[in-house]
């Protein structure tokens, strides 16, 4: 007899007793019971044969980490901890447009060349529609690569069985159709949950990396949502950046789930005429300043993404003389907007700068958005140097965190930032109080302005 199992009618998690309340969605009562599905029998089969087997003494087992394939793309390795793991599933989320069929055609492209055939499925567009972007890409791998314009999830699956594809692409796993489903349905959540699960054992079973394509709307949700990123192993966010110009393609890859590395890793890349470009050095690019000379108002952070140092430009303009629109206006793009509220206040109250009535804007050049307390200090010294109209140093780079009382706070990692600064050519830091020694500036070739307050940090500068 088939056992039945429960699925929540909110995200499709699926349960194999009845449970209140989900643990995924948080949604009470919503498990509803349902004959499992073909895949599903089979997980439950495998599951119960499972207990019979031994399980393993931690000590005996082994370490040896089968197969871990670079994907040639620097910046997705480093996120992925070195590169793809057999049997493992990999969701790429991001707005449409965001680029990631380009990013998964040039992955797919690179594995294809690296280890043997991969296959694209191709849910949303033509084969014809990914020749064309191919051909824009100039890739190389043509036999290796195979396009299956297909939705049917048992087709999709038949065909991984029979051609044994070193990698598979699903683009997007909101165009796949479980059996029973009804067509006018994919992408439902629950479609789109039993696509994942059924993928997610086929990696497992075969050894086979799988990248999942899956859009998500403006808010930042997976369309067919929650019920999905607790199957796979890793979930990576394509992101375009606010900026215009300089900074209008760039794109910055994320980690918020990773079984096999570290969430705090950013990738940066440039949409350019050929797909998708590491950049290498970014802290150049979010710091390039058009003038020779420096600027009210303007103050270089070295700012930590994850693990990685990069210099960022945060500006600030305050302009005095009231309000123009009756009330102050306070602008904040890519700072925490209260964590900005609260530094204003502490700007007021522990320097006495009138600024209460005064409008404020801060930006963070080239789109990036900072979110760690590490920015306060350039924060504060943008504002005053804004209201001041006095320029900070060109050469200079400034970092802390800022309490309430006005203290500086030590920043970690405060030897990396430094030294991305000083690779890039600067020569002084406005630091907390006793962070570093003496020697290390020397070291950097920089010279050091330790700093206990926000007062003391600001005569140093202006
Ligand atoms: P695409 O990968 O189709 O986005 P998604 O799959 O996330 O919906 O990329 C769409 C955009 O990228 C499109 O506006 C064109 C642009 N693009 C480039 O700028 N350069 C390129 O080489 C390619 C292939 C696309
Ligand atoms: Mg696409």
């Amino acid at each position: 007899m088939k056992k039945l199992l429960y699925r929540c009618q909110s995200c499709g998690y699926l349960s194999p007793q009845w449970l209140g309340r989900c643990p995924t969605c948080g949604e009470w009562g919503s498990f509803k019971p349902e004959e499992p599905t073909v895949a599903e029998t089979r997980a439950q089969a495998q599951a119960q044969a499972r207990v019979e087997l031994e399980p393993l003494p931690l000590g005996e087992i082994s370490l040896e980490e089968a197969n871990r394939w670079p994907t040639g793309l620097g910046e997705l390795d480093r996120l992925l901890g070195g590169g793809v793991i057999a049997g493992s599933v990999i969701l790429l989320g991001g707005e449409p447009g965001v680029g990631k069929s380009t990013l998964m055609l040039q992955v797919a492209d690179r594995l294809a060349r690296a280890h043997g055939p991969v296959l694209y499925v191709c849910g949303e567009e033509s084969p014809a529609q990914v020749k064309l972007r191919a051909a824009r890409l100039r890739l190389e791998a043509e036999r290796e690569l195979l396009v299956l314009p297909e939705q049917h999830l048992e087709l999709i699956e038949r065909a991984v069985r029979e051609l044994r594809p070193k990698a598979l692409v699903v683009d997007s796993i909101q165009t796949v159709l479980p059996a029973g489903e009804k067509v006018s349905e994919p992408g439902s959540t629950r479609a789109v949950g039993v696509a994942t699960f059924a993928l997610a054992q086929l990696a497992r079973e075969l050894e086979l990396p799988i990248f999942l394509v899956g859009h998500i709307t403006k808010s930042g949700e997976f369309a067919g949502p929650k019920a999905i990123e607790h199957l796979v192993d890793v979930v990576l966010y394509l992101e375009g950046t606010q900026g215009q110009g300089e900074g209008g393609d760039l794109r910055l890859l994320r980690a918020t789930k990773n079984r096999y590395g570290s969430c705090e890793e950013v990738g940066v890349f440039r949409m350019g005429e050929c797909g998708l470009e590491e950049v290498a050095n970014p802290s150049q690019l979010f710091t390039q300043r058009s003038s020779p000379q420096p600027k009210p108002g303007s103050v270089i952070v070295p700012s930590l993404e994850g693990s990685r140092p990069i210099l960022v430009e945060v500006q600030a303009l305050v302009s005095s003389g009231g309000p123009a629109l009756g009330y102050p206006q306070r602008r904040a793009t890519g700072l925490d907007y209260n964590r900005v509220v609260l530094l204003l206040a502490v700007i007021e109250k522990r320097l006495g700068l009138h600024i209460g009535s005064d409008d404020v804007y801060l930006n963070v050049a080239g789109g990036l958005t900072l979110r760690e307390p590490a920015a306060d200090l350039g924060v504060v010294a943008a504002v005053v140097s804004s209201f001041r109209d006095q320029p900070v140093p060109y050469d200079t780079v400034i970092v802390g965190e800022v309490s309430l009382s006005g203290e500086v706070r030590p920043v970690r990692r405060l030897k990396e930032r430094l030294a991305e600064a000083s690779r890039l050519g600067y020569r002084q830091a406005v630091i907390p109080q006793n962070q570093l020694q003496d020697e290390r500036g020397l070291e950097l070739g920089m010279e050091l302005h330790p700093a206990g307050d926000i007062e003391e940090a600001m005569a140093t500068l202006f």
